[in-house]
């Protein structure tokens, strides 16, 4: 395969977010693309051998990476989003044994059909909002066959539809209400049973845990993350998001892709994300839903030069939102993001916060994995919610249009 992109007004994410650099589009561009991987890029690249389409000065970016998702559920969380508009706090209720407890009830309850057919919609707005590569974690299984059954859901989505499927064990996500009593014991069984079982699969590519006075201690998260290396699984955490445990400076000291959510973070942590290149994922969605009032350090972050991602969070009980553009207008409007720090938070830093060495960028080397936007500027992309702005996208320099 050999085609060339030609009319683009390009927007690469490549390098890094400098404070002072506006955006650098580049007008009237042309991308080669062989064998799915990008060989050119310049004004006036040879076309002959190549098949040519003329993206008619539309705007090209990265195709966009929701690094960031539990969307592999069953049930619904309303009744306690009306709980909590009337004052009852999202901790109180997974303490009353709701909250992410009651969707672990109706996803066990699930048949992997069922949970696939809910699944694909959400999938499907996401792709029709420019996403191509999409993180999913499991986390409201909590035994072996239910975290298999969940991750094996997610992975058969990469077969159901053009998108490129990243798959995350969340099996930490909150203690089970059979180990209420047994706390270490779940540990155990993540660690002897479920890490084990799970890589042995190929089912996910990464670990988390959730780190908070409602999910897992920092040593408990230790336990999990040491079974995660030993069995060549890359690390991440939810961390912080409620307050602040150290969680972050223990991911990032044992090698962590990224910690996320963030917004309680101290400055040694801080500290720690630099020393080890962990990418801090920002998760607006959730910060707006649950109505919190602090927000990430976001100026220390730039201070100390840590890429920061952003991400849907998609999940019924903190972050209803199946729209990364959304997320990256509420990236700005909530936490002060420039448009630029929003692009690179779904492209090039999302990319790293999932391990992905080809991806995020349009640079010779990475895939050719592009969104292409009926807009002439990319600070739109943020700016106009709702308007369906995306023409196409291409996977591998392949369209891939059919959701
Ligand atoms: O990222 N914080 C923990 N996990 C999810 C929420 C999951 C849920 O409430 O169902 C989050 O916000
Ligand atoms: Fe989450």
């Amino acid at each position: 395969m050999k085609r060339i992109f030609k009319d683009c007004q390009l927007v690469t994410a490549e390098g890094s977010v400098s404070q002072d650099s506006g955006y650098d589009v580049q007008h009237n561009m042309m991308v080669a693309v062989e064998n799915g991987i990008i060989s050119a890029i310049g004004k006036n690249l040879p076309t002959e051998g190549f098949e040519t389409v003329s993206l008619e000065n539309r705007l090209l970016t990265p195709g966009l990476i929701d690094s960031h998702t539990h969307l592999i559920f069953a049930g619904d969380r309303a009744k306690e989003v009306e709980q909590r508009l009337n004052g009852v706090s999202y901790q109180h209720i997974l303490e009353s044994g709701g909250g992410i407890l009651s969707t672990v009830q109706s996803t066990r309850q699930a048949s992997e059909a069922e949970l696939l057919a809910l699944a694909i919609p959400r999938a499907k707005a996401l792709i029709r909002d420019g996403v191509t590569t999409l993180e999913i974690k499991s986390g409201y299984g909590l035994t072996l066959k239910d975290e298999i059954k969940m991750l094996r859901v997610a992975k058969s989505l990469q077969e159901r539809l053009p998108i490129n499927i990243i798959t995350t064990l969340l099996a930490a996500h909150t203690l089970p209400a059979e180990f209420k009593h047994a706390p270490e014991d779940y540990i155990d069984l993540i660690c002897n049973e479920i890490i084990p079982e799970v890589s042995e699969l190929g089912l996910a590519d990464a670990v988390d845990v959730f780190c908070e006075h409602v999910g897992f201690s920092r040593t408990q998260m230790e336990r999990v993350f040491d079974a995660a290396l030993s069995h060549g699984l890359a690390i991440k955490g939810h961390t912080e998001q409620l307050s602040d445990l150290g969680g972050s400076e223990c991911a990032a000291n044992m090698g962590a892709l990224s910690v996320d959510h963030i917004e309680y973070i101290n400055l040694k942590s801080i500290e720690a994300l630099a020393a080890n290149g962990t990418i801090a994922t920002l998760l607006p969605g959730a910060f707006y839903f649950l109505k919190e009032s602090q927000k990430p350090p976001v100026n220390l972050l730039r201070k100390h030069c840590i890429p920061m991602a952003i991400a849907t969070d998609l999940n019924p009980g903190t972050s209803p939102f199946a729209s990364l553009t959304l997320m990256m207008n509420m990236a700005s409007t909530l936490f002060g993001l420039t448009t630029k720090e929003t692009l690179y938070g779904v492209t090039n830093h999302a990319a790293k916060a999932l391990g992905l060495k080809q991806k995020g960028q349009i640079k010779v080397g990475f895939d050719a994995d592009f969104s292409v936007w009926d807009l002439t500027a990319p600070s739109q992309l943020s700016y106009l919610i709702g308007l369906s702005p995306l023409h196409s996208r291409y996977l591998k320099g392949e369209l891939a249009n059919d959701a």
